[in-house]
């Protein structure tokens, strides 16, 4: 792409391959199923796909556990199905990101079993060992899914540290020979003409390591890692030769997994920045203590939400770019997140896109968001098959939950959510898969909510089709685009009201939510006469005053 700044126009659609189309019959999604679905995703309108890992991987962390970073995992197709999918995809003219995981590797990833096998050979000082002379662990912080960050190499007294599972070893970004090897391998995919990265746990690979016990602050004697292994002082080294040997070689987009504080936030998305743009956790993870223990849920309010949705806004917009979201493959689905149970439906769910797709940054739609999926409810704990929702399970019941208890929290928040197959249609396993069996049980309210039945009717995905045309190709777009953001805050504004402006010289949007299940009255200010878009068939005559449906959104324009 020879636009600097292409990334800004893109729509994002983030794919977990897994569960997207199934093309072979045995239940798991694969790269030759998303090339048969990349007309629906050009229909749709988005021009970027993320795709989460399709590395080798035994699969212990959804592929986030990469064993060999240049071949794809025989289950998802082979090494020329991905090149075919770039190829296919660049003359839709969609670009590809891959998920670039390098904050750790698997365990069985070669580096790694040399390093284990030869403490003297080159490879054990690409991960983090630590020899304690009493054989207990270096010190006692938690891993992220739960249980010690550091495990014990059989028959020794040698610790590996991990800051997510004990099959993912962290590497030692300290070792010049590891960053060269990283950065062969990320410009290897590059030169095949990716589009970028989204960049795993980036903000993890500088290490400030500290030994000994610390004061422990969960009931399991643990103590919360991110303090010693978040934004370190020195990582600004790795990421700006990072970017220096590879992104900014090739013009990519980068997209930075990294909750970045406001002081270091220029140096990450500013002009010179290291990456293209980072997501921000404020308003996805609203419901998640700091210390990321979700089975200790967090309440909110609307205007909570709205104000972590605001300073993102104003802090982003002062600094550089930014990506936004609503789901991701960690979340649950956002209807289940934002909305009251009992008042999920059409307006519910497209206020809520509405409410995302305004807003300045790149916007990202992960699978199956765009038709309003829902939160699943399995039978059993052991139906999940995300390792981080067992943690947190044995977590719960470590802390005093009852089973029921702790099955209700992992229900509403697992990772799983959003993990359930892609519903295309009222065909067995939704038209995911023709197997027996899919690897992880379909939503059995498919017969409701899939694609072809929302091809028909007013419905959530043609008004995500909408929003993005918008974006995409109207009058709006640059305003859209490029418009800096303003909270508009009415006088006497009801507390669930969500409303902002996005400005470019004359032109104007003004989006409103109204996010409750009741009616309510905005101010308008004068000289908005146009109507872009809304999620009920109302007319708009340029009313100063003006009574909000339940859940209504608009946007109105003005250009003078
Ligand atoms: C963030 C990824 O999104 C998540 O799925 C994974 O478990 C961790 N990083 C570890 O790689």
């Amino acid at each position: 792409m020879n636009k600097k700044d292409w990334w800004k126009e893109a729509v994002v659609y983030q794919i977990y391959p897994k569960s997207f189309q199934d093309s072979n019959g045995d239940g798991i999604g694969d790269l030759r199923g998303i090339i048969q679905r990349l007309d629906y995703l050009k229909n749709l309108g988005i021009n970027v796909i993320w795709l989460c890992p399709v590395y080798q991987s035994p699969m212990d962390d959804g592929g986030y556990d990469i064993s060999d970073y240049y071949h794809v995992h025989s289950m998802f197709g082979t090494d020329e199905d991905m090149d075919e999918l770039i190829r296919k995809a660049d003359e839709l003219g969609i670009k590809i990101l891959m998920d670039l995981v390098v904050n750790h590797t698997s365990d069985e990833h070669k580096w790694f079993q040399e390093a284990l096998k030869n403490p003297d050979s080159k490879y054990a000082d690409y991960y983090i060992f630590r020899e304690t002379e009493d054989g207990n662990p270096p010190n006692n912080w938690r891993s992220y899914f739960g249980g010690p960050a550091w495990t014990k190499v059989e028959g020794t007294n040698r610790f590996y540290l991990h800051e997510f599972s004990e099959k993912q070893p962290d590497l030692n970004w300290e070792n010049r020979e590891l960053r060269e090897e990283i950065y062969q391998m990320v410009n290897y995919w590059l030169d095949k003409g990716l589009g970028g990265f989204r960049i795993d746990a980036i903000c993890n690979i500088k290490k400030r390591l500290e030994f000994g016990t610390f004061q422990p602050d969960g009931e399991d004697g643990l103590r919360y890692i991110g303090d010693w292994v978040l934004n370190q002082p020195g990582i600004e080294v790795f990421l700006k030769e990072l970017n220096e040997r590879t992104f900014r070689l090739h013009n990519s987009m980068t997209v930075a997994e990294a909750n970045v504080p406001e002081e270091l936030l220029n140096q990450f998305i500013g002009e010179e920045g290291f990456f293209s743009m980072v997501f921000d956790f404020s308003y996805a993870d609203i419901d998640v203590p700091d210390t990321g223990e979700w089975f200790r849920p967090r309440q909110f309010t609307i205007s909570e939400l709205r104000k972590n949705i605001f300073d993102s806004q104003k802090m982003v917009q002062e600094k550089g770019w930014g990506a936004v979201y609503l789901e991701n493959h960690d979340q649950n689905r956002s209807v289940n997140k934002y909305l009251p149970e009992k008042e999920i439906n059409y307006y519910s769910k497209t206020m809520l896109a509405s409410l995302f797709l305004f807003l300045r940054g790149t916007p990202f739609i992960y699978q199956g968001q765009e038709i309003g999926m829902e939160n699943i409810r399995m039978d059993t704990i052991e139906d999940y098959d995300d390792i981080a929702t067992h943690g947190q399970y044995h977590r719960a019941l470590k802390a005093g939950l009852s089973e029921k208890e702790a099955f209700d929290i992992v229900a509403k928040r697992s990772r799983d959510n959003s993990r359930t197959p892609m519903q295309w249609n009222l065909s067995k396993n939704a038209g995911f898969s023709n197997a027996e069996a899919t690897w992880m049980k379909v939503n059995p309210n498919f017969t409701k909510i899939n694609v072809t039945c929302q091809q028909k009717t007013d419905s959530v995905l043609r008004f995500y089709k909408k929003l993005i045309g918008l974006r995409q190709e109207s009058k709006y777009s640059s305003v859209m685009v490029n418009g800096a953001f303003l909270p508009y805050e009415a006088e006497d504004e009801d507390a669930s009201v969500i409303a902002y402006q996005r400005i470019l010289e004359k032109e104007r949007l003004l989006v409103i939510h109204n996010f409750q299940n009741c009616e309510s009255m905005i101010k308008i200010p004068e000289g908005y006469k146009e109507k872009a878009i809304g999620n009920y068939d109302r007319e708009y005559l340029g009313e100063t005053c003006y009574c909000l449906k339940p859940y209504e959104c608009m946007a109105l324009y003005k250009s003078q």
